[in-house]
């Protein structure tokens, strides 16, 4: 089976950094024997092995019913309660949603109007199901969406049809969500109680949502298992990554900006930015994570990626394999001057504009470091996920913060009480 790799271009030696590649390994050593800060969260270490597969099979039966008998899943929960399961859904079924029958639509991830209104309005005489998600059971995004959601279903379905159609995820004993669970004896997945919010995505609070929409989560899980074993070795694609980074970070780049040249990924950059920007923004530290779509953004952020502040490099994900479906039409008239490109594949325009750019950024002196994945399917999206949650909490100990507490966001949440 193909792996995923990881390449470099204009870093010279930094890659090969003997110091960044030690302070890795040390990382590795802590997070193995859980000896690091925030040991309390390694669950998400083993999970692709040690998955409860008793709830696993209950996910993937409560996936089938709402299959059949929904025409929406509202997802309700914010950062790493949503993140994962909204780009996990994004990268198979694309932007569009095309490819499932059950549409998943996420609330309680701001606290605007118009958005909650243009919902209500795609819901309105559909079939719904809701799957609200939230660790402590008491984050007010999704606790204000859930109270209205809750309200205007109730007019619509009875006490007993209502039961059935939400199902909560949330922690195993504590907070409201958990106290309202058992009291209207709704379904009810658990967090692990060793698994931090962005570190969830292969925990019921992604996988439920995930399934839903059609996507193979056994396949997912296995192409994770099989990331655990390959990124444990002393010299691997994940540890020469995550030493590439912390050296680039000493050398003075503070921004990580995660690229891609699909925009079916654009939402695993969002995921990728909570991940990095929470483990480790802190103590004054941490790389800054960004995120662009090309081509799209070569044609805004491309200038000031290739001639701004030499503060930044790129991370970018590369498929190795890609569909040849489109192809640039003849014409005619060729009032654009293209039929040289006719019968060309859209994959193919995009392959060159990725290698134009490597070689412009190169001569920008843009550090480039390259992931590439076989192809985009579930197995490789399961590998995927866990090559970064490996690299980012390798990187939080390289840099000398806890990969696993979120002081900063708890600092939001009691303000917004506060002030309330
Ligand atoms: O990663 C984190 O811990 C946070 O971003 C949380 O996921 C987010 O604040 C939501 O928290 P909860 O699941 O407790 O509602």
């Amino acid at each position: 089976m193909k792996k995923i790799k990881c390449c470099f271009n204009g870093l010279g030696s930094l890659p090969m950094s003997k110091e960044a590649f030690s302070r890795v390994l040390d990382s590795a050593k802590k997070l193995e024997d859980a000896s690091g800060e925030g040991n309390e969260y390694l669950g998400w270490l083993n999970l692709p092995i040690n998955y409860n597969k008793e709830e696993f099979n209950q996910i993937i039966s409560v996936a089938n019913e709402i299959k059949e008998k929904a025409d929406v899943l509202l997802v309700i929960g914010i950062g790493g309660s949503y993140l994962g399961a909204r780009c996990a859904i994004e990268s198979q079924n694309g932007v569009f949603q095309t490819k499932s029958k059950v549409k998943v639509y996420f609330l309680g991830i701001n606290l605007d109007s118009d958005y909650f209104e243009e919902i209500l309005n795609i819901i309105k005489d559909k079939s719904v199901y809701v799957n609200v998600i939230s660790k402590s059971g008491t984050t007010l995004e999704p606790a204000i969406a859930f109270r209205i959601i809750k309200e205007m279903l109730s007019n619509e379905y009875s006490t007993l049809e209502l039961k059935d159609r939400i199902i909560v995820t949330t922690d195993k004993e504590k907070g409201a969500l958990k106290r309202m669970s058992e009291k209207e004896g709704y379904r009810t997945f658990i967090v692990p109680d060793d698994v931090g919010g962005r570190y969830s995505v292969l925990t019921s609070v992604g996988l439920l949502p995930i399934a839903v929409s059609g996507i193979d989560i056994n396949q997912m899980m296995s192409g994770a298992r099989e990331a655990v074993k390959i990124f444990s070795s002393d010299d691997n694609d994940c540890y020469r990554y995550t030493s590439a980074r912390v050296a680039l970070y000493e050398k003075g780049y503070n921004t990580e900006v995660f690229t891609n040249y699909n925009p079916r990924f654009t939402q695993f950059s969002e995921w990728l930015k909570q991940l990095f920007g929470e483990s480790e923004g802190k103590d004054g530290k941490g790389l800054f994570p960004a995120s662009m779509t090309f081509t799209t953004d070569l044609h805004s952020l491309g200038q000031y990626v290739q001639d701004g502040s030499k503060i930044l490099f790129k991370t970018e994900l590369e498929f190795e394999e890609v569909s040849q479906n489109i192809k640039v039409p003849f014409s005619k008239d060729n009032h654009d001057k293209l039929n040289n490109l006719s019968g060309k594949s859209l994959s193919y325009l995009n392959e060159i504009a990725q290698e134009a750019v490597y070689i412009a950024h190169k001569k920008g002196d843009v550090p480039q470091i390259m992931i590439k994945i076989p192809e985009n399917n579930p197995y490789y999206l399961g590998m995927l996920f866990y090559f970064f949650e490996k690299a980012c909490a390798l990187s939080a100990y390289a840099i000398g913060v806890n990969p696993f507490d979120q002081l900063g966001v708890e600092e939001y949440k009691k303000q917004m009480k506060n002030l309330l």
